[in-house]
């Protein structure tokens, strides 16, 4: 958040795994982000302090946006819990004031870096999903190691995947769909379930996929979205 300067104050956890501290906005939202709301910083608290030991069901979504899709999960499955790792401050406070005012008590928001947390904050066979949605697509070849779909990165999360556990993922973006293909596809850990994305396309909002802010404006402007759910492999 802000230094006493006004500058979003350094934190090395945003500079690992994807070079992300440019996108510490400062908050300009009036809206009250209240207790849906929580700052990483550079020792963010683990999985099982952020969630109330009464849920059994905790997803995870990366790079939330402005959290339209946290919202409709929140009020679809009341007894699930979503947490939203989100990068950027200005972002993540806007969508926890959304669940504040909503007084959704099963979700929450988290300013960090979603692949750094994955790694080191959940713990292993936690998670019944993780979803990230439209994430950048760094289109520029200097810049592709911070795209969130590098190799290293099916391990991660089946490491943290239950055995029911899916990944879900969308984007518009043909190039980087290929990447996401070749790191995901090739992976022994997760195999690619088209069942299970033909029956969440059917199933409707707030389960998996949609809605989400860029969904909306990728559909306007016509473009093709991809829509994959990925298995946690049988060992
Ligand atoms: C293109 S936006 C998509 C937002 C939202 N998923 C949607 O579909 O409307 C990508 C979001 O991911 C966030 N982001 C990028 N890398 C991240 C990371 N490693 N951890 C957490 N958030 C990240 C960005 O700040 C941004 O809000």
């Amino acid at each position: 958040m802000p230094s006493p300067t006004g500058k979003p104050a350094f934190n090395p956890r945003m500079h690992q795994g994807g070079k992300l501290s440019f996108r510490a906005r400062t908050d300009k939202s009036d809206e009250d982000p209240g207790d849906r709301l929580v700052f990483g910083g550079q020792d963010p608290a683990p999985l099982e302090e952020l969630v109330p030991a009464s849920f059994r069901d905790i997803e995870i979504e990366i790079g939330p946006g402005k959290g339209g899709f946290l919202l409709a999960a929140t009020e679809r499955q009341p007894a699930v819990f979503f947490l939203g790792i989100e990068a950027a401050p200005g972002y993540a406070s806007l969508a926890a004031s959304k669940l504040h005012s909503l007084r959704r008590q099963n979700g929450l928001l988290l300013i960090d870096n979603g692949k750094l947390y994955l790694e080191d904050r959940v713990p292993a066979a936690s998670l019944r999903a993780v979803h990230v949605y439209y994430p950048d697509p760094w289109p520029k070849r200097r810049h592709a190691g911070r795209r969130f779909f590098t190799p290293e990165v099916p391990a991660m999360l089946a490491r943290v995947l239950r055995d029911d556990g899916y990944l879900y993922v969308a984007t518009d973006n043909a190039a980087y769909a290929g990447q996401i293909a070749r790191v995901l596809g090739t992976a022994p850990e997760l195999v690619r379930d088209r069942a299970e994305e033909e029956r969440l396309l059917a199933d409707g909002q707030g389960v998996a996929f949609s809605p989400t802010n860029f969904e909306r404006k990728y559909q306007e402007e016509g473009r093709i979205l991809r829509r994959y759910a990925f298995a946690k492999a049988r060992q």
